[in-house]
């Protein structure tokens, strides 16, 4: 898979479709355990849907080395793109990473205020890593690149490049939900932030909402948005979904056993995933609804996410409570309600919980966007979709069952309506979403980015 042929990334240039790439989380990091190296894929949306897209469009991609054996890869090729790593110490990655990305602003941006933590110096270690990604940044650049910077991590980056490198063209992509500006004017470095992105070329936003949000932080921050109003945009992440169209129609066999229904869902450990209103839910549904005991099989996927961080393990130990005592209270002896499975997935598997299973039950409190909701109707065969009406991609797909994940009456509904559909209405709706989202698809999006990022 690795090559170490830097013609292609030469090419790429050359031709002039190449980005300087910038996140924090990269395609892959290497671990070193019992003298052996293994990759280890990352997962998470910003790293899934760059890794496709820059497998076709080549570049260089900017990242934290955060595998124990990256140090001996800080700079290689992957296929067609370059990856070069950012290295900080155990000290710097909590106060970055840990304290001000995923307890500050991570819960900030998903109106978590009771879970929102202001740790002492952390924003200082936030300021150190930018700037660590700023020396990186130097040295690859030439003039004519674009900087394309991505997510709430690196929030700073945007103004410590045009300070050294005044005419850099910087695209921003935000991933996550932008809240209301009087919401985001609680944070104290709130005006540092929202100036610094200001400075990029271009910042996009996966709805019009987050857009509007936007907008509104900026103005009560700094008393006008007209000035920005041109360069910020909505411009939804898509899929490779010929990808995933083929990878599934090339299964033949369900990794599903028995003649149960299917309901799938996939996360990263995340409270911002709604995972516990979702168990809630399926305890609602077997007590209105005692006929589907041993009828359906829940197979919930979490991948551990943000270990390092207290909140992420109190809610993994909270929410496997919950699954045990709603298994404990109707499981038989042949039947489990819920297949709780803490890992991981891989792709080739991921795919195939995607074609087979009846029903995905995609229900966060808040999301950006959510790859797993399109991902699913790429692959899926004739499988209904729940979505939350808190997710990004929601408007988009218009063929879901649209839910309030924080009603368990509602969340139970619709996975009694989901389970009992007619084949044809599920057809129909699964039609009617494909078609959306091989429109709006990863191809779709780089070409808004680039026309947007050329304006701005
Ligand atoms: N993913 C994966 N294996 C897992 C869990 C997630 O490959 O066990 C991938 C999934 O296919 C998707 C991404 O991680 O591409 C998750 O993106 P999403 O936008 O749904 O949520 P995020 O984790 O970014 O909040
Ligand atoms: C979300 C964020 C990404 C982040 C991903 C995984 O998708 O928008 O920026 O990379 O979650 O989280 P992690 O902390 O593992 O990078």
């Amino acid at each position: 898979m690795l090559t170490n042929e830097p013609y292609y990334i030469l090419s790429a240039n050359l031709i002039g479709l190449a980005f300087i790439v910038v996140t924090t989380r990269g395609p892959f990091s290497y671990e070193r355990s019992a003298g052996k190296e293994t990759v280890r894929y990352n997962p998470g949306g910003v790293s899934t849907s760059l890794s496709h897209l820059m497998q076709k469009e080549g570049g260089t991609w900017i990242c934290w080395g955060d595998g124990n054996n990256d140090k001996q890869h800080p700079d290689e090729i992957s296929g067609n793109y370059r990856i070069i790593r950012v290295f900080i110490n155990d000290r710097e990655r909590r106060g970055f990473y840990d304290d001000y990305s995923n307890s500050t602003l991570w819960p900030l941006f998903h109106y978590f205020r009771e879970r929102i933590k202001y740790p002492k110096s952390a924003f200082l270690m936030y300021r150190k890593v930018n700037h660590d990604f700023l020396e990186a940044v130097k040295k690859v650049y030439s003039p004519g690149d674009t900087i394309w910077i991505h997510d709430y991590q690196l929030t700073l980056l945007p103004a410590m490049i045009r300070s050294e490198i005044p005419d850099a063209r910087i695209v921003f992509t935000w991933h996550i939900p932008w809240v209301s500006g009087e919401f985001f004017s609680s944070l104290p470095e709130s005006e540092e932030i929202i100036k610094s992105l200001c400075t990029s070329n271009c910042i996009t936003f996966h709805t019009e909402l987050y857009v509007r949000n936007f907008l509104d932080s900026v103005s009560q921050i700094t008393g006008e948005s007209e000035s920005v109003r041109g360069k910020v945009h909505s411009i939804p992440l898509g899929i490779d979904y010929s990808y995933y169209h083929r990878k599934s129609e090339a299964l033949q066999r369900s990794p599903f056993h028995g003649d149960q229904k299917a309901i799938f869902s996939v996360d990263r450990m995340d409270y911002t995933k709604g995972l516990t209103s979702r168990v809630n839910a399926i305890e609602t549904l077997l007590e209105e609804h005692p006929d589907l005991s041993g009828k359906f099989v829940y197979y919930m996927a979490v991948s551990p996410s943000r270990t390092h961080v207290r909140e992420y393990r109190t809610f993994k130990s909270d929410l496997e409570m919950h699954i045990g005592r709603i298994n404990g209270r109707f499981s038989t002896i042949s039947w489990v309600p819920i297949m709780y499975m803490n890992k991981k997935l891989p792709e080739s598997s991921l795919i195939g919980f995607y074609r087979f299973s009846h029903v995905a039950l995609i229900t966060p409190l808040f999301d950006g966007l959510n790859l797993v909701s399109k991902e699913f109707v790429a692959s899926s065969r004739d499988g209904v979709l729940i979505i939350s009406k808190f997710a990004g991609s929601a408007s988009q797909l218009t063929g879901a069952i649209k839910v309030n994940p924080n009603s368990r009456a509602e969340m139970a509904q619709a996975i009694y309506t989901a389970l009992n559909m007619e084949p044809e209405e599920r057809r129909a709706r699964l039609e009617q979403m494909k078609k959306d989202v091989s429109r709006h698809n990863s191809t779709w999006w780089i070409r808004r980015i680039k026309e947007v990022s050329r304006r701005g």
